[in-house]
């Protein structure tokens, strides 16, 4: 039987891969939150079916305490978003850099057997060639950028130095059910979402031409748990945790403008300060060490992640016209 702790387990991520977690026969999952960006609901519906333990990962002691027993931590809480780490460098900075360093301490001194770290696609910057591959030189643009970077470099020197089994994975702009759409910070596609079900037009940072390598939720849930199974030969090191596509903003748009029927134009705004222009994965890596196999295109992705929030949000549908 597994113990299992997941550190931001009531966040987006974290909540749609402790979900995941649970279909594991005799699994025991143990959520790890503070509730700064993470939300209850998120895990309301599993609640009975795991522990939940409210501790901030800035505090050493309780992290220790949290992780004690475990044989797989999948540390995914974080202060995420590039606007918000460069508005506010110094709580994202505390949370991601020395909460990061603070789990990987713990772990090792409670010998965990691994730990799964997010790490960001933010790390590699404006890159000349695309797709992206894990040997090429980071060149961080923001400070969000920078504290993933460390964390990964702590994560792949804990393993070197201590034995730690450390698996990082550079998520590429995940989206599904449960992110939240709230706030100015939120991710592209939430937003967009709320915006289409609400019949509102998008705002848009730039010509809407930058690409992303939009990677649904599940997928990155299942991989998370491939790298927990993986070889320790394969512990140490960075892996791009893509979909291996890119796509424009524009295309979203668009694809979901299609999806819903509308035809709803997205307005234009100014470029967004420490933006990336361009991301793309190579899963090369990710698909040979650690079984990667991502199953769901954006279309699909975009038409699940639609279903659960037009389900969930309270927005108020305006009358429909014509
Ligand atoms: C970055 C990372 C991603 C990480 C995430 C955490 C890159 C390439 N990706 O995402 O791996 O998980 O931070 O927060 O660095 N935009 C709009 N209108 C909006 C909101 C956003 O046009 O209302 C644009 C942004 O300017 C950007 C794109 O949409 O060009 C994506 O933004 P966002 O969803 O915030 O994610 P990234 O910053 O790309």
């Amino acid at each position: 039987m597994s113990r299992y702790v997941v550190t931001g387990g009531a966040g987006f991520i974290g909540s749609n891969l402790v979900r995941s977690l649970l279909r594991e026969p005799g699994a025991r999952v143990v959520v790890v939150d503070n509730y700064l960006t993470g939300k209850p609901e998120n895990i309301h519906e599993v609640r009975d079916g795991i522990e939940v333990l409210e501790v901030d990962i800035r505090d050493y002691d309780d992290v220790r305490r949290a992780v004690r027993h475990a044989d797989v931590v999948y540390h995914l809480a974080a202060i995420p978003s590039v606007p918000r780490s460069i508005e506010n460098p110094v709580p994202s900075h505390e949370v991601n850099v020395n909460g990061t360093f603070n789990v990987l301490r713990a772990c090792t001194e409670e010998r965990v057997r691994r730990v799964i770290f997010a790490g960001s696609s933010s790390a590699y910057g404006d890159t000349d060639v695309l797709p992206k591959t894990e040997e090429m030189a980071p060149r961080p643009k923001s400070p969000y950028a920078v504290q993933k970077l460390i964390g990964e470099n702590y994560a792949t020197v804990f393993y070197s130095c201590y034995g730690l089994e450390t698996v990082t994975l550079r998520f590429f702009n995940v989206f599904g059910p449960r992110q939240d759409p709230g706030s100015p910070y939120s991710g592209v596609i939430s937003i967009f979402m709320k915006k289409l079900i609400a019949r509102e037009q998008p705002t848009i940072f730039g010509d809407g031409m930058q690409t992303r390598d939009f990677t649904y939720v599940e997928d990155v849930a299942g991989l998370c748990r491939r790298a927990a199974a993986a070889p320790r030969s394969a512990c140490g090191r960075v892996y791009n945790a893509g979909n291996g596509n890119r796509y424009t903003l524009n295309e979203v748009w668009e694809t979901l403008n299609q999806i819903e029927g509308t035809n709803i134009p997205a307005r234009y705004g100014p470029d967004r300060g420490g933006d990336v222009r361009d991301s793309q994965a190579d899963t090369t890596a990710a698909r040979k060490y650690l079984g990667h196999d991502p199953q769901y295109s954006l279309e699909e992705g975009l038409r699940r992640t639609l279903e659960w929030y037009r389900a969930s949000l309270t927005v108020e549908q305006p009358a429909l016209a014509g």
